[in-house]
């Protein structure tokens, strides 16, 4: 497979059908729906998105939405605890954004029907995560806040008969030849077909990448399709050596790696090891310290034993009110969180890099905005503030639409579509190989490009990495389109966080374990280089 390819798969623009729209929105979580919603009915919307419509990372999300509404919070407490979780990397100006904009947009939410949790006042009902200095999480149904605000756009957007179209697949972005973006390749699911959409603006919203990797939260959707998509069209995606690992998923052989909210850690339950013993106790903020930190120290504590989060602190009531969702799956895999503690271990679950953009969702390719996981303008950044991706996922699309209402009338629909030299050499994998090349992905980023990296590991990482791709080309198969798009991006990250000689939030080399002042800075890589370029924050 080459990397160097505009396109994943070969193509021929006389063989497709072509559609036409004004904005073309790719993905339906948080933040293509609310893009969606507040385009609407300005421009003529559509919205592609990969599986069924609920189908997303926000679904998922289950402690909540971090927003500065609260009595004695402000924007300026909530931007301080973003800068501080963020190990030196987060863009002011974009966090400055998020936590001044977050009222505005969480409010208009709760106008078009989120009902978040209230408490016996009858007041908003404010959690705490950890390296929050305020009460300031919103929750839904306990914890089951992604799946209650995926509900409420996805209801507004059907209510305003904005085209959906369910099972299309982002296959690449195309370019005119003024190389502005001017359209997507798409595999039509249903009807097995390529199709060309052309649009003026195109949002990519797509998600992240969790399904790299063994171990992960993520939903089999979050292959990272659209930043592979967008970094063949030349887009510089930035600051992809930093993977979130969630500290604590369901840990049990045989049961997926599902989520265990920080909102649990928020209400009291703490972590004990094999031995009993409350490891975090002497670490400042204990279970609630930032992501990376416990993480790392749930992983050490695993190479000698079990580890378990005690919610025991918490109380039976409390528990079944608050937790409904996380004691039933549990229970289903036969654990009583009320009564006992839960085996839990950290899982691949966010990432904070992605498609390099501005705080208007602005990529470095005219046209061509993204927001939610799949974009980085570094207001995450070395690792993100627990809740605040669906706030992110709300007010960059904000920031998108204003900028796409501002400028749309400018462009006009250059559809002269540049077309690149295909070049592959490669013998056709069969379908047995995929699901094993797939496994040996995972396999690969768990150990060396996962929670401890090192020089050694990761250049191991490359190698085999390399083998695999030589092992591959895929076809106009979701499954190997989906792996092809996993391996160039391997790629990116391995480059990325074998060149980062340091250790900052969520990228931890055991053999650069300080995080050095020189390394303040983002790093970038675009199709073509072959070492990656840092600009500074
Ligand atoms: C959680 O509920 O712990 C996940 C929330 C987040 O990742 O921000």
């Amino acid at each position: 497979m080459k990397d160097e390819n505009h396109y994943l798969i070969p193509w021929y623009k006389d063989k497709l059908d072509v559609y036409h729209t004004e904005v073309l929105i790719l993905g339906s979580g948080i933040a293509g729906l609310y893009a969606a919603i507040k385009l609407n009915p300005k421009f003529d919307v559509t919205v592609l998105t990969k599986m069924e419509i609920m189908a997303s990372n926000t679904e998922h999300a289950q402690g909540g939405i971090a927003v500065a509404l609260n009595n004695g919070d402000s924007p300026q407490f909530h931007y301080d605890d973003t800068i501080n979780a963020g190990a030196g990397l987060v863009n002011k100006k974009a966090a400055m954004i998020l936590a001044e904009k977050g009222p505005e947009c969480v409010t208009e939410l709760i106008q078009l029907g989120t009902k978040f949790d209230t408490n016996c006042q009858n007041q908003l009902d404010f959690a705490m995560e950890g390296a929050h200095g305020k009460h300031r999480v919103l929750h839904a149904q306990g914890d089951a806040t992604g799946w209650e605000i995926e509900r409420t756009l996805v209801e507004v957007v059907q209510s305003q008969n904005i085209s959906v179209k369910e099972n299309y697949y982002l296959v690449d972005i195309v370019k005119n030849q003024k190389q502005e973006a001017c359209g997507t390749l798409v595999y039509n699911h249903v009807d097995k077909k390529l199709e060309l959409w052309l649009a003026k603006a195109i949002i990519m919203a797509t998600g992240g990448l969790g399904q790299m990797y063994k171990y992960t939260t993520n939903p089999s959707v979050a292959t990272g399709d659209g930043i592979a998509a967008a970094y063949r069209a030349g887009a510089e995606l930035m600051d992809m050596e930093f993977m979130q690992f969630h500290p604590t998923a369901l840990q049990i052989p045989g049961a997926p790696s599902f989520l265990i909210s920080e909102a649990v850690r928020g209400e009291g339950a703490i972590l004990i090891n094999a031995c009993n013993e409350r490891f975090m106790e002497n670490i400042p903020r204990k279970e609630l310290a930032p992501r990376d930190v416990v993480s790392r120290a749930i992983w050490e504590q695993m190479q000698t034993g079990t580890v378990f989060l005690d919610f025991s602190t918490i109380g039976k009531t409390r528990v079944e009110q608050r937790f409904p969702g996380i004691h039933k799956t549990c229970l289903e895999y036969g654990v009583d969180i009320t009564s006992e503690p839960v085996p839990v271990g950290p899982a691949a679950h966010y990432l904070m890099g992605g498609i390099r953009t501005d705080e208007y969702g602005q990529t470095n390719i005219p046209n061509l905005y993204a927001c939610g996981e799949c974009a980085c303008n570094g207001v995450h950044g070395a690792n993100r503030l627990a809740s605040n991706s669906l706030l992110d996922g709300l007010v960059f699309a904000a920031t998108i639409s204003e900028h796409i209402t501002a400028k749309i009338t400018e462009i006009s629909h250059i559809d002269d579509i540049q077309t690149d030299h295909f070049i592959t050499d490669k013998e056709q994998a069969s379908p047995a190989d995929i699901e094993s090349l797939r496994k040996d992905l995972k396999e690969l980023f768990w150990n060396k490009v996962g929670i401890i990296r090192d020089n050694a590991g990761l250049i191991e990482a490359r190698a085999m990495l390399n083998m695999l791709k030589e092992k591959f080309e895929p076809r106009c198969y979701i499954e190997e389109l989906e792996l092809g798009n996993m391996l160039t991006l391997g790629s990116i990250i391995i480059m990325a966080a074998l060149e980062r000689e340091e250790s900052r939030g969520a990228h931890f080399r055991r053999d650069y374990p300080k995080a050095d002042e020189c390394w303040q800075k983002h790093s970038v890589i675009k199709r073509g280089d072959k070492h990656v370029c840092y600009v500074s924050i």
